[in-house]
């Protein structure tokens, strides 16, 4: 198979195995190496601002305050400063034509997402709905607000190209699924394999590359590789990039090998 991936992009590999490859860098540098149309399917929880108001003073910037402190970049993840503009394009471009794209998302920032990804061509389908439940009771799990207690997360669903059903009609645009808690939770906003199962089985074929360009702890990675996709995640903290791989060698490690033969990503070997 011809290789879809420039041979630069190899410098940036911090894991590689069977079906999964992580790029450790800065996404809105990384993606200008991919080949246009060489994704099928975009999925990702990109970093973004979670805090309303709050000023430092001189009514300059905003920061978190209160029970949402634990976002300020101490406790919870350091890089939260890229906006849709910067990316919004090259993901279109490195999408294949159709396809669809699924972008997580919150209040604050989807008017400016909505606008940026329409400016570089993407369609908005809908939005979907992602209700947290609790792992026990199964029921939603909320989080006290002012105005209307938070329980769901948005889920921006866009197409490229020519509109295409998914593969499941059937399904509900909102998901039940337990948000990642206690020990087991790998990263500040990891997000529920089993959701990202749903939303890669309903938008994609098994051998299709699925990319996460702001991966995280991988839940994207395992859940597009537990599903016969290909995945290729890109996270600019290099702590992330090494938790998301001992993830995914926990899942590879475990998994049927007919999983990892013969399916490693081919990168150009030239400039
Ligand atoms: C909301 S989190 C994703 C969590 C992930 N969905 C999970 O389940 O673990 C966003 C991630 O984007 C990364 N990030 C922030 N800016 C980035 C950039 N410019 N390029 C690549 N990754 C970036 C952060 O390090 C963070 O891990």
């Amino acid at each position: 198979m011809a290789p879809k991936f420039h041979g630069l992009l190899t410098k940036y590999i911090s894991y590689q195995r069977g079906p999964v490859t992580i790029l450790c860098g800065d996404m809105r540098e990384l993606l200008w190496y991919f080949l246009p149309g060489s994704i099928e399917l975009v999925a990702s929880d990109p970093a973004y601002e979670t805090i309303s108001g709050g000023s430092n003073g001189n009514g300059k910037h905003r920061r978190p305050s209160g029970m949402l402190a634990a976002n300020n970049g101490k406790g919870g993840f350091e890089h939260n400063d890229v906006q849709p503009e910067e990316y919004a394009a090259q993901l279109y471009h490195v999408l294949r034509d159709p396809a669809h794209l699924y972008w997580f998302m919150n209040n604050l920032g989807e008017e400016r997402t909505l606008a940026a990804f329409g400016a570089a061509g993407f369609k908005r389908h809908k939005t979907l709905y992602w209700a947290k439940t609790h792992e026990k009771s199964q029921k939603p799990d909320p989080n006290p607000n002012r105005w209307y207690m938070n329980v769901v997360e948005e889920i921006l669903f866009f197409r490229k190209g020519t509109a295409f059903a998914i593969s499941d009609p059937s399904m509900l645009e909102i998901f039940y699924d337990p948000a990642p808690r206690g020990a087991a939770r790998l990263h500040p906003t990891e997000k529920p394999v089993s959701l990202m199962r749903k939303l890669i089985k309903n938008s994609s074929q098994p051998d299709d590359v699925v990319l996460d360009p702001f991966c995280g702890s991988g839940s994207t990675l395992e859940a597009a590789v537990s599903t016969g996709r290909q995945a290729i995640g890109i996270d600019i903290d290099a702590n992330y990039c090494t938790i998301a791989a001992k993830r995914l060698d926990r899942f590879l490690d475990g998994c049927d090998s007919r999983l990892l033969s013969g399916r490693q990503l081919s990168f150009s070997t030239g400039l």
